[in-house]
């Protein structure tokens, strides 16, 4: 089974979508899980599977080391950033919480919360200043008696503007509120720091900035948000046997069933990779890239960038409006067809972060990119919008 879908020529600038490449040693890491050890955790004892209990464990441990978290037992592997959010969510929230979001949160937050209405549970938006930043002062006066939970993304999927997480978590610590962070964008291309900041949950994909599989990701959980959360799924854990009780200790009370082991092994080597590359070398070289792409678009006429510009609150996410075209979709799909340059265009399902910025319904042409990408492929980027916007 081959088939080549990229050729030498294409430019993949759709890493907020799901990174490519994976990082070195991803595929190897989940053929030799498929191929060799093929064995399952917390069941038996036998070499194998000691083998996968080990590289949960220290998938575990490497994460903890990236975001700065010092309880393995409290990072729960889940089946992606989705599943995360939605346990997190439906999890704690009750007939009568409130809860409160960020004007720019992806579908995977809005989507769970605005289910939950039908039962009982209301939300509020903080709205975006115009420079913007988060609106903290107003956060501060929608906060009511039955407030539970506030979830912000750790940076727009739209126009990669980075949220000021450690400030709104001081304010959840004040009022008794949990703070659970999307940091579906963030993770991987910009420090996370837990120990200096009082974040509840933390949800990290594997695919994208981590550059591991799709179908893992990872919750850390504070001690105190992991008892009041109620597990969303339960069943076999392979500990506890002997009760049809869900066990209440963690990591267990969160994690039923076999879990994704080539996805583990895949995460794994991406932690691996990350770890020999450095997250400061990542992030410096994307920051280059951004800085690069965003002076290139100020010598295009007729593109307007969403967000932020400052480069100290934005990873390497870039939306444009091509104000002089009647269809943004076109762009998109001309730098696809005619100059092999793959970007997400439309409402990246996220349409109250385009209502909030003024690009609702027509959407924007996204542009991300990460350490991996080149200043030649900016460059080729920057001059295929002039061809197409001349
Ligand atoms: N949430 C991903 C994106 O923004 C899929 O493209």
């Amino acid at each position: 089974m081959s088939q080549e879908f990229f050729s030498d020529h294409t430019v993949y600038l759709d890493q907020a979508a799901t990174s490519r490449p994976k990082a070195a040693g991803v595929g190897e890491a989940m053929r030799f899980y498929i191929e060799e050890v093929c064995a399952n955790v917390n069941r038996s004892t036998y070499t194998p599977a000691t083998d996968a209990a080990i590289h949960v464990l220290e998938t575990r441990e490497k994460l903890c080391a990236l975001f700065g978290f010092s309880d393995p037992t409290h990072v729960i592997l889940t089946p992606g950033q989705t599943v995360s959010l939605n346990m997190v969510i439906k999890g704690l929230l009750r007939p009568g919480d409130h809860a409160l979001v960020s004007s720019v949160e992806h579908n995977g937050v809005m989507r769970p919360l605005t289910q939950l209405l039908d039962h009982g549970v209301s939300f509020d938006r903080i709205p975006m200043h115009d420079d913007d930043t988060l609106d903290l002062d107003a956060a501060r006066k929608l906060i009511r008696p039955n407030t539970k939970l506030m979830i912000l993304t750790h940076a727009s999927n739209v126009s990669g503007t980075v949220l000021p997480i450690a400030d709104a978590g001081e304010l959840c610590r004040e009022h008794g509120i949990f703070l659970a962070v999307d940091a579906a964008q963030s993770a991987g291309h910009i420090p996370i720091d837990l120990s200096s900041m009082h974040v509840d949950a933390l949800c990290v994909p594997s695919h994208k900035g981590l550059r591991g599989p799709a179908g893992i990701g990872a919750m850390l959980l504070s001690p105190a948000l992991a008892k009041a959360l109620d597990p969303l799924i339960t069943g076999g854990t392979g500990s506890d046997s002997h009760t049809e009780v869900q066990p209440d200790y963690m990591p267990d009370r969160f994690e039923s069933g076999t879990p994704n082991l080539p996805g583990v092994y895949g995460l794994h080597a991406a932690l691996c990779e990350l770890e020999r590359e450095g997250l400061a070398w990542r992030q410096s070289q994307e920051e280059a890239l951004l800085k690069r792409f965003l002076r290139g678009l100020d010598t295009i006429v007729g593109i307007r960038i969403i967000g932020t510009r400052d480069l100290a609150r934005k990873i390497g996410v870039v939306s444009i409006d091509c104000t002089t075209v009647k269809d943004n979709a076109e762009v998109a799909d001309r730098l696809a067809t005619e100059f092999g340059i793959l970007t997400r265009c439309g409402l990246h399902c996220a349409p109250n972060t385009h209502k909030t910025y003024g690009t609702f319904p027509q959407g924007t042409v996204r542009f991300s990119f990460n350490s991996s990408n080149t200043e030649k492929e900016i460059d080729l980027a920057l001059e295929a919008l002039k061809r197409i916007l001349h």
